[in-house]
């Protein structure tokens, strides 16, 4: 899209609180199931972009949230997902990050679950593209069954998607107290509301909605020059 383009959209969103210095739209807002990988991971399956992390942020998000919170990393490459979320982008990635809250006992316990791919803007800043969910324990997901030596599987709750946003947001905003950060919030309607596509017969996966609203999340330290150092420097 040009930025012509994306200027519109902005315009059309009736704020200039954010620009293209924090994101760039991408060509994709969805993150899609590679087809080679069980629950939300298999093939048809889709999880909506719904936090980004604004390119003008001071400070690493993905390490303020393991430094300071319960999320850890857990088989990174189990259930991974592809998204396009760079201008021009045609072809599909695998996350750069997936967290769970709680780290591999999530699998069984269910919470909040993120993955991040980041997308680089002309000026060499980062934004980070996050489709997130809360999830519950479930025997099983789609008929897939649990792997080798995990008691259950977990599924995304009944409005995990929009929940996973809202619960990510919360999570950002304890941290910010640790870190301590400033975090801006902005709501934003980026594309239509709708509902995940099937991921397999029975699945409470299936049919899941979303609202099409991104949390643009901005953190920024008050010791950090604005304009100088961007991109996690501070
Ligand atoms: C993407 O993830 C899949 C499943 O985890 C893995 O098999 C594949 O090697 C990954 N691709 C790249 C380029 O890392």
């Amino acid at each position: 899209m040009s930025s012509i383009a994306i200027f519109t959209l902005f315009a059309s969103m009736g704020t200039d609180a954010y620009s293209t210095a924090d994101f760039l739209t991408p060509p994709d807002w969805f993150a899609h199931g590679l087809g080679n990988s069980g629950g939300v991971g298999k093939g048809g399956s889709i999880e909506p972009i719904n936090v980004i992390i604004s390119a003008q942020s001071q400070i690493n998000p993905i390490k303020a949230l393991t430094s300071f919170s319960s999320f850890t990393t857990c088989f990174d490459w189990i259930s991974t997902l592809q998204a396009n979320v760079n201008p021009g982008q045609t072809t599909r990635v695998n996350q750069s990050v997936g967290l769970r809250d709680g780290g591999c006992i999530q699998w069984a316990l269910g919470g909040n679950h993120l993955r991040a791919w980041p997308q680089t803007l002309p000026d060499g800043n980062t934004a980070y593209f996050i489709a997130a969910s809360t999830e519950s324990p479930c025997i099983s997901d789609g008929g897939n069954s649990a792997p080798p030596f995990v008691p259950n599987w977990h599924c995304i709750d009944a409005d995990g998607f929009n929940e996973g946003r809202d619960q990510l947001t919360d999570d950002f905003t304890s941290v910010s107290l640790k870190y301590p950060f400033v975090l801006g919030i902005q709501k934003v309607q980026l594309y239509p509301s709708g509902v995940g596509t099937d991921a397999g017969k029975g699945s409470t996966i299936d049919h899941i909605p979303y609202d099409g609203k991104v949390n643009i999340l901005t953190l920024t330290m008050s010791n950090c020059p604005q304009n100088l150092k961007r991109s996690g420097e501070c």
